[in-house]
């Protein structure tokens, strides 16, 4: 069967920039409460995370999922995720741009 040129062509354009911006994690929705959903915290006491180390934040979430940071809201906040969600959400919060803040 032959592939239409048109939809070759699409499937071109498509392809770079789902390959730069990681996916929407689904469970971003409760993160963004708090961090944003680019990143950048909504209110006092919560530490921006856009653009931090990709590294850093999977192992902050690890550290939360399992005890070892033993802080409630986040402990709460993560609950028992997978690996790979935690993976999806570091990502996720590693690829945004920081933004200067609104307010000095
Ligand atoms: C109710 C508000 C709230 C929600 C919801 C929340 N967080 Fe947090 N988060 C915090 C606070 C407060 C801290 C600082 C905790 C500490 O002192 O360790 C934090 C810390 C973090 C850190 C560590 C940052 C650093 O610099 O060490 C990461 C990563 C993080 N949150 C990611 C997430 C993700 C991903 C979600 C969604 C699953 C989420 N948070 C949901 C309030 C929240």
């Amino acid at each position: 069967m032959r592939i239409p040129l048109s939809v070759a062509l699409s499937l071109l354009v498509a392809l770079p920039a789902g390959a730069q911006t990681p996916a929407k994690p689904t469970r971003l929705g409760l993160c963004a409460a708090c961090h944003g959903s680019t990143g950048h915290a909504s209110m006092p006491g919560v530490p921006n995370l856009a653009g931090q180390q990709l590294d850093y934040l999977r192992d902050a979430l690890k550290q939360y999922r399992d005890g070892r940071r033993n802080v409630p809201i986040m402990r709460a906040a993560i609950g028992p995720v997978s690996d790979a969600e935690l993976d999806a959400l570091a990502r996720w919060y590693s690829a945004q741009s920081p933004q200067p803040r609104a307010h000095p």
